[in-house]
């Protein structure tokens, strides 16, 4: 087999966003596109001589094309081995727990999240380090300088590899170890939770609904939730993958799992429901009637930790994003330990829970992880509620209303006005952060601003900085608001708006969020002057 050095010239715009390079699956296929970023990433991390390396992806339209490149790139640069899931479906905390079991060199996931796949939708790339996060900013920094300078690529000339059994193959020099793509993040899920109790809760009756939105978690909720937790054989719907997701946008929000959360708010529901997102690291909980915002689950989570037994020790500290409410906050209050505030996007809690400061993660788009991985992890997040739920059996709704009578609650939602003229939107941001100064004091709608800022972040463990992470507002009426311009998108831009604000424990705990959130939507939207600057007179999406 035949090493060939393939000569190529840079391409603009390589640079990864909050979570890897994404970009429409037709930039993806055009010729040398994913073969130069591939190759960037090589070349940024030190070449491959003799190492290994984890690949899989979330099973999206050009998935096993791109698998089949990266193999053959993978050895014509000297890898040693590389272990890839079984049809190169690996969900990204699965990927992530099989770089930090396996210790490889890292990994390459291969998905764009919950955006939509197939010919006309997205894909993405991103690379992961040894530790099993996502790269910090100074390698993504570094894949780029190289995407841009990049001269040739190598790859092997050599037939595709049937990726289709576990077996372990060779393609020229290389080791391709092919793997069950759920067994060990299963095995770590056994070592966390509570199995036994899980197992009696649904032999008492129980009732679940999974779905899994024709993407990656069909397998893994399968064999988890049905095969090893006994739960009744069809709680997993839209459980096989799809390479195009069945047509659908899997990100598990009220919006996008719309039946699921029809379901729940009907006579028919079961007990408990949830969903998880393209590649497997976002959730969505649900009890019957009701719905739990990912800030608070993040903060039910962290309450009643020690009701796991991969938590029972404790927690060393909680983290969340900064648009993330700050329910996580009250938790830690009470427990006496560490509350950390990031920048959006996972990369910024590695380090946290590298240097063991934090054991919980969240944001408020659905992500909950922990120590575990260095991912976020829908079933994780779905395996821990369960836990919950079956220590101290009672329904997902009363646990909330005692949460909050406790805590106070956080009213929480966003507003995202989507795919908006990129140069409009990035005006609006820059108009917001020069009148910063002007702001406090200054009435908005029928709130008082009390202080603002555009969100800097000095990373405690390594001291990186990372500056403009979002305009917030915080008001007098125990309320704050937060913008910023999603680094996720392929389309435009989209501006996200972060409402939240707070109720003592005492007060009225069961409204609807939109409507107590109305006030601060409505100050939000003047001081940004969102309707004129956008064109846009409501969100797309209110999660
Ligand atoms: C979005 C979410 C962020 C999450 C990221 C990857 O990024 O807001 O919390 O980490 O997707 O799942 P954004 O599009 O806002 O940059
Ligand atoms: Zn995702």
């Amino acid at each position: 087999m035949n090493v060939r050095t393939v000569p190529t010239t840079p391409i603009e715009g390589q640079r990864p966003g909050t979570s890897g390079l994404r970009k429409k699956t037709a930039v993806f296929m055009e010729p040398g596109y994913l073969e130069n970023f591939v190759q960037s990433v090589f070349d940024a991390v030190g070449g491959l001589d003799g190492k290994s390396l984890t690949v899989g992806g979330d099973g999206r339209y050009f998935n096993k094309r791109a698998i089949q490149t990266i193999l053959a790139m993978a050895a014509a640069n000297g890898a040693a081995r590389v272990l890839v899931g079984r049809d190169g479906l690996l969900s990204t905390p699965a990927a992530s727990a099989v770089i930090r079991a396996r210790r490889t060199e890292g990994g390459l996931i291969l998905s764009a999240s919950h955006n939509p796949a197939g010919k006309t939708g997205d894909f993405g790339i991103k690379y992961n380090i040894p530790a099993g996060g996502p790269a910090p900013e100074s390698v993504t920094e570094a894949i780029y300088r190289r995407s841009m300078e990049i001269d040739e690529y190598r790859i092997l000339d050599c037939e595709d590899v049937d990726l289709s059994t576990v077996a372990t193959l060779r393609m020229g020099g290389m080791a391709v170890e092919i793997l069950d793509p759920v067994a060990i993040h299963a095995g770590l899920m056994r070592t966390l939770f509570d199995f036994d109790a899980i197992r009696a809760l649904f032999a008492s009756g129980f009732s679940m609904r999974f779905d899994a939105m024709h993407a990656v978690t069909g397998p893994y909720a399968r064999a988890i939730l049905e095969d090893e937790l006994g739960a009744s054989p069809g709680t997993v719907v839209n459980g096989e993958p799809l390479p195009d997701f069945g047509g659908g946008h899997p990100d598990p929000n009220p919006v996008h799992a719309r039946g699921l959360v029809d379901l729940m708010m009907s006579p028919e529901a079961p007990d408990f429901a949830a969903a998880s997102d393209g590649d497997g690291d976002r959730n969505m909980i649900l009890g019957r009637g009701t719905y739990v915002a990912p800030s608070d689950s993040l903060a039910v989570l962290a309450a009643n930790a020690v009701l796991a037994p991969g938590y029972a020790g404790g927690l060393a500290g909680i983290a969340r994003s900064m648009p993330t409410s700050r329910a996580a906050d009250r938790v830690a209050r009470k427990l006496g330990i560490d509350a950390f505030e990031t920048p959006t996007g996972w990369k910024f809690f590695g380090t946290l829970l590298d240097a063991g400061l934090a054991t919980l993660c969240g944001e408020e788009s659905a992500g909950t992880g922990s120590n575990h991985v260095r991912e976020k992890d829908g079933l994780w997040a779905v395996l821990f509620w369960l836990n919950i739920l079956a220590r101290r059996r009672d329904g997902v709704k009363e646990i909330l209303a005692a949460h909050w009578a406790e805590y106070g609650r956080d009213y929480y939602t966003r507003h995202d006005y989507e795919s908006v003229d990129k140069d409009a939107a990035e005006a609006l941001m820059a108009d917001l952060r020069r009148r910063i100064p002007e702001l406090p004091g200054r009435p908005a709608g029928a709130l008082t601003i009390a202080a603002a800022d555009d969100f800097s972040y000095r990373d405690p463990v390594d001291g990186s900085t990372a500056d403009a992470q979002g305009v917030r507002m915080v008001f007098e009426e125990n309320a704050r608001a937060v913008f910023r311009l999603s680094g996720t998108g392929t389309d435009g831009a989209t501006l996200r708006v972060y409402l939240e604000r707070y109720e003592e424990g005492s007060g009225e705990l069961a409204l609807d969020p939109q409507e107590v959130l109305a006030g601060v939507a409505a100050a939000a939207t003047e001081i940004a002057g969102i309707h004129a600057r956008l064109g846009r007179d409501r969100p797309d999406v209110r999660t």
